[in-house]
């Protein structure tokens, strides 16, 4: 392990959790895409940066999951005893079929446009009363006092975790973010991660207690009757994939929210026409996915020989990475200064929810809090100013991306 961590230093190309690449990740990406668009980097995975290729490997059937194959390839043979590593593996987005069809189809419902645009008067709420509490102070961190409630409260509400409980996940719930990163875990970061899994399943396995006892219009109840029902879902899995809903349903969208505020106050033009034409706010979301996405990268293995991908050839088995913030800066597909934001961008149809069988569940969702929150700020504080946009401090994760703080003021 130490020595996949040391390697990690030495590859020219593509580093993401240097210091540099994760302040500004784009003038690397650029270099990739014109230098070595498949790079095979040091851990022996293809890196894809261009448009073309990512989004082949997302659709393709030839490419897929195979979690538990890949991570004791990575780690060894002991990997899948670590509690961690076994919940991951019955996520259904580490799943291929058949399993990933039949764990995707009990929760999908849930979240078909027509559920969320439902949820719009709730989103409203959670936004209005957010900012009732603070609109008083004149400053704020744009992150833990305004765009972070707004998801947790939401995923909290679908999955039925009752307004007392929830405190508790307010303060702690930022804490995953290395798991996705493509650098192998120190085994310090493994231990912290056993220890929120297991503290997670105890915390899910009383709820489900109490809902069995009483049942609620909720996802959790759904599930548990799909479990109940017979062979539908085991109870391992019915655990991991509330945890990954619980923990996919937040994090990624308060980075959208907070990379989207800190775009939009660093091209000034662009916030003037927003706040003059409200109705661009659909679009801006789209181009705010695009110019600097929450997800960075997914990945996918080899199911069979690849015989060309970009000009190389890709043995069966072998990882690939797909550099999504990459493809969305592709200028094969963005001719238009792709490094600058526009949110009048015709097609923006950006790759940050993925693509093919695992595209983002809760990306409807995600777009729509993301568009009541900056709308209703900008609406109601027109005068906000970020104190720092110039140098904001990043998280040091790479997957996903996200501000440490967006202090503001009015
Ligand atoms: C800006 C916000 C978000 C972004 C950028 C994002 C991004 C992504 C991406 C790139 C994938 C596909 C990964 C792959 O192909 O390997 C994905 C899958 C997924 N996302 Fe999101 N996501 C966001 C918000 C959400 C929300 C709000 C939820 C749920 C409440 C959610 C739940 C999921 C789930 C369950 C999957 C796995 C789907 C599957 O494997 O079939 N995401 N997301």
């Amino acid at each position: 392990m130490t020595e996949h961590v040391q390697a990690a230093t030495t590859d020219p190309l593509f580093n993401p959790l240097s210091p540099d690449f994760i302040r500004d990740p784009y003038p690397h990406y650029e270099r990739l895409r014109s230098t070595d668009p498949v790079h095979l980097n040091v851990h022996g995975a293809f890196v894809t940066s261009r448009h073309a290729e990512t989004g082949l490997v997302l659709r393709d059937k030839r490419f897929g999951k195979d979690y538990v194959e890949r991570q004791i390839r990575r780690y060894g043979t002991k990997i899948m005893e670590e509690p961690v590593f076994r919940s991951m593996s019955h996520w259904m987005l580490q799943q291929d079929p058949p399993d990933h069809t039949r764990l995707r189809s009990l929760v999908v419902k849930a979240f078909t446009a027509r559920r969320v645009e439902d949820m719009r008067p709730r989103i409203q709420e959670v936004v209005d009363q957010t900012l009732a509490a603070i609109i008083g102070q004149g400053h704020m961190d744009l992150i833990e006092d305004f765009a972070f409630r707004l998801p947790v409260t939401i995923i909290c509400d679908m999955l039925g975790i009752p307004e007392d409980h929830r405190e508790v996940f307010h303060k702690s719930s930022r804490y995953g973010g290395r798991l996705l990163d493509p650098v192998p875990l120190t085994l310090d970061e493994i231990k912290q991660a056993n220890a929120g899994t297991m503290m997670a399943q105890m915390y899910f396995q009383q709820l489900f207690e109490l809902r069995r006892r009483t049942p609620g219009d909720d996802l959790i109840t759904q599930l548990l009757q799909a479990e109940e029902a017979g062979s539908k879902l085991t109870n391992e899995e019915l655990t991991a994939n509330i945890t990954l809903l619980f923990g996919a349903g937040h994090e990624t969208t308060v980075n959208l929210i907070g990379n989207g505020l800190l775009a939009l106050h660093r091209h000034p033009d662009q916030l003037a026409l927003l706040k003059s034409d409200p109705s661009l706010i659909t679009n801006a979301i789209e181009e705010f996915l695009r110019y600097d996405s929450s997800v960075q990268m997914t990945g996918r293995v080899t199911l069979e020989d690849i015989e060309d991908l970009g000009g190389k050839r890709i043995p069966k088995g072998e990882s690939v990475l797909c550099l999504l913030g990459s493809a969305n800066r592709d200028p094969a597909v963005y001719p238009d200064r792709p490094d600058r934001l526009d949110i009048t961008r015709p097609n923006v149809r950006p790759l940050s929810f993925g693509g093919g069988i695992h595209f983002c569940l809760g990306a409807q969702l995600a777009r729509i809090e993301a568009e009541i929150a900056i709308a209703t700020l900008l609406r109601r504080l027109p005068e906000l100013k970020l104190d720092n946009a110039e140098s904001p401090q990043w998280r040091p994760t790479f997957v996903l991306r996200g501000l440490k703080e967006l202090p503001a003021s009015w």
